[in-house]
């Protein structure tokens, strides 16, 4: 199936503060230089908030883990769980239509989805409330036929109960997932054969629906303050009420050679480099011009880690070209890595005056090379 954005996209996306901290501390899991690790967590929350991935909310992310657009891009259309399109402002109903799905009924619950909500998957129902597609296997393939809505597992449906199901959720209730046909979990319908004496526990559900139940969330947008920001690698409240503090002890691998403490290459350069920073003033900001000679910048997009937020960014600080760049000190990339508004650090970690110097002298790195024949951040 072909994936691609949505021809209406809004002008705009932007994490809710509380997604917003919870993004950035996902970022701090990954070692300097790999927080493009962050990316799927990432646009998953982005699509936990909106309903679906808006270019805007991929063009975001990209930029907060300083990747290009592409490749942000790249994992957004690769993942059928990344949804492209709008979806139902109530519940997007993904029905299962692998083989024991199939064998058991999937066809009836599709049959419903098309005429409870719209023709085709994606489409949605006239009221915008709900939308639907045909996923592969959930791996739910004994409670078959099912369907995911939402968070949740909704296991043993029949047609008639998604009908109802749809109804529920339209009316603003959230119908308790799991089997639907009086079985606790996966075992026989005709009641235990084995294990008899299993006791199921003090919970009136099996533990993923008691879950479910618990949090409550399962068709909910997610903003963020549902859920404790639950960073332990940043230190923990020391009581209730407290804030976070971050950690300060060093990282093990301060000062000690990469190669005996499995610390890679990258991420020991990384904080070699980003040593400066701890000493840039204001005297180390470098010679800024005031607009690019003879009218024409250089595409500072060809430096990797530069998209054009982060251009926008150079000019408005008043650096325009790759020669400005590659003749900046240790002192200077330090005093820049400190003053990009929401790109710290990025000189350093990306190394632009290497790059920069390059680029210069009319020669390509692999990165420029690459952009070009991709025909990505065009002059
Ligand atoms: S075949 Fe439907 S969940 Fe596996």
């Amino acid at each position: 199936m072909l994936r691609r954005l949505h021809h209406e996209q809004p002008e705009s996306f932007a994490f809710t503060a509380a997604n917003q901290a919870w993004a950035e501390a996902q970022v701090t899991k990954y070692p300097e230089g790999r927080q493009a690790s962050a990316i799927i967590p990432l646009l998953w929350r982005a699509q936990e908030q909106e309903g679906w991935l808006t270019r805007p909310a991929i063009e975001h992310i990209a930029d907060m883990l300083g990747m290009a657009y592409i490749r942000a891009l790249e994992v957004a259309t690769f993942y059928f769980m990344f949804q492209l399109q709008p979806v139902g402002s109530v519940a997007h109903i993904q029905v299962c239509g692998t083989l024991s799905c199939m064998i058991c009924g999937a066809e009836d619950l599709m049959a419903v989805c098309q005429q409870k909500i719209a023709a085709k998957p994606h489409q949605l129902s006239a009221d915008g409330k709900f939308s639907w597609e045909e996923v592969e296997c959930l791996g739910s393939c004994a409670n078959a036929p099912m369907a995911q809505i939402g968070k949740d597992y909704y296991e043993d449906l029949t047609a008639a109960r998604l009908e109802e199901i749809i109804d529920e959720l339209a009316a603003g209730k959230v119908p308790v997932p799991g089997p639907q046909n009086g079985r606790y979990a996966a075992e026989p319908l005709s009641g235990l054969t084995t294990l008899k004496d299993f006791d199921s526990g003090q919970t009136q559900y099996n533990a993923s629906v008691q879950l479910a139940t618990d949090i409550g969330d399962t068709v909910k947008r997610i903003d963020g303050t549902e859920v404790p920001l639950l960073t332990p690698w940043q230190g923990r409240p020391e009581t209730a009420g407290q804030t976070a503090k971050p950690k300060t002890e060093p990282k093990p691998s301060a000062n000690v050679p990469a190669d005996k403490t499995g610390v890679t290459k990258q991420e020991a350069q990384a904080q070699s480099k980003a040593k400066p920073q701890e000493t840039a003033g204001a005297e180390d900001k470098p010679q800024a011009l005031s607009a690019a000679r003879d009218g024409k910048a250089d595409n500072l997009k060809m430096i990797k880690g530069v998209g054009p937020k982060l251009e926008t960014l150079l000019h408005s600080m008043g650096f325009y070209h790759y020669d400005q760049i590659a003749g900046w000190s240790d002192k200077e990339v330090a005093w820049v890595d400190e003053n990009l508004e929401g790109f710290k650090g990025r000189v350093s970690r990306d190394n632009w005056v290497e790059q920069a110097k390059q680029l210069a002298t009319g020669a390509e790195t692999e990165f420029s090379k690459k952009a070009k024949k991709d025909d990505i951040y065009k002059d």
